[in-house]
C-alpha cells in the first residue's frame, strides 16, 4: 500500500513548529497535524475528570471520541460537546500537565495510531512535534529539525503574546523553555531528538517567512508538494 507523503517537523517547544508546520502544508498543498494536540486532548480528558490513570483517561477519551477530524486542509482535535477544543486543549491546567502526559508509553502508543489513522486518509501531510522523525514516522519523506536558541525562542513566545519583553520577564520565560527542553530531551519514552537524517534549520536568525521558504524549497527539490 502506498502511504501519504509525510513531511516531519519536529523540535523544542516555542520552536515555531505548529505555525510553520501549517504555512508549509499550505503553500504544499497537504493536509496539516499538529500532534502536540493530541497529548493536549488527552491532558484536558485527565484533567477534566481528574484522573490519572493511562486506562482510565483511554477509556474516557474512546467515550468523548477524542480523535483527529479532518476540517478542510487542517486536521483538528475533536472531542465530543466541546465546541472550541483548540481552546480547551490550550487552557494553563493543560499546559502544566501535558508533559506528565506525554511521558506514558501508553499513551504515546495510542497518539501514534491516531497520527498514522489520519496520515493515511491524506495524499500528503505535515506533522509536527516531538518524535515525528524518530518514532512515528522514521521513513518520512523530509524530517526538518527546527532549533533556535532558548533565548530567541522566549522572546517571540513573549511578543506573540503581546508583551512588552522587559529583561527579566525575558529571563523567566528563557528559564522556563530550558526547563522543558530538559523534561522533553530526558524523559524515557520517545524524548525529543533530533533524527540522524533530519535536516537541521536554526531559525535563530531567521524570520517566520524565511523559515517557511526554506522548509518548502526543500519538499519541493524532494518532489513533495501538491500545489
Ligand atoms: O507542541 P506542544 O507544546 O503543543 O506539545 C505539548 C506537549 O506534548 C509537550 O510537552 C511535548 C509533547 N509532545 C510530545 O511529547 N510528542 C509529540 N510528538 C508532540 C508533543
Amino acid at each position: 500500500m502506498r502511504h501519504a507523503r509525510v513531511i516531519a517537523i519536529d523540535g523544542p517547544a516555542a520552536s515555531g513548529k505548529s505555525s510553520t508546520a501549517a504555512a508549509v502544508a499550505r503553500a504544499l498543498g497537504f493536509a496539516h497535524i499538529d500532534s502536540g494536540s493530541l497529548y493536549r486532548a488527552l491532558t484536558w480528558v485527565s484533567v477534566r475528570a481528574g484522573v490519572h490513570d493511562p486506562a482510565v483517561i483511554l477509556a474516557l477519551a474512546g467515550r468523548l471520541h477524542v480523535d483527529l477530524q479532518s476540517d478542510g486542509d487542517a486536521v483538528r482535535v475533536h472531542i465530543d460537546g466541546i465546541n472550541d477544543p483548540e481552546s480547551a486543549i490550550r487552557m494553563l491546567e493543560v499546559n502544566a500537565g501535558v508533559s506528565a502526559i506525554a511521558a506514558l508509553p501508553t499513551l504515546r502508543d495510542w497518539v501514534n495510531v491516531k497520527l498514522r489513522a489520519a496520515s493515511a486518509d491524506t495524499s500528503g501531510v505535515v506533522i509536527d512535534g516531538r518524535d515525528i522523525g524518530t518514532a512515528v514516522f522514521p521513513d518520512a519523506d523530509l524530517k526538518v529539525f527546527l532549533t533556535a536558541t532558548a533565548a530567541a525562542r522566549a522572546e517571540r513566545r513573549l511578543r506573540q503574546r503581546g508583551h512588552v519583553v522587559d529583561p527579566i520577564e525575558l529571563a523567566a520565560e528563557t528559564a522556563r523553555l530550558a526547563e522543558r527542553d530538559r523534561l522533553d530531551t530526558s524523559r524515557a519514552a520517545a524524548p525529543l531528538r533530533q533524527a540522524s537524517d533530519a535536516v537541521v534549520l536554526d531559525t535563530t536568525a531567521l524570520t517566520f517567512e524565511e523559515q517557511v521558504e526554506r522548509i518548502v524549497m526543500l519538499a519541493r527539490a524532494n518532489g513533495l508538494g501538491n500545489a
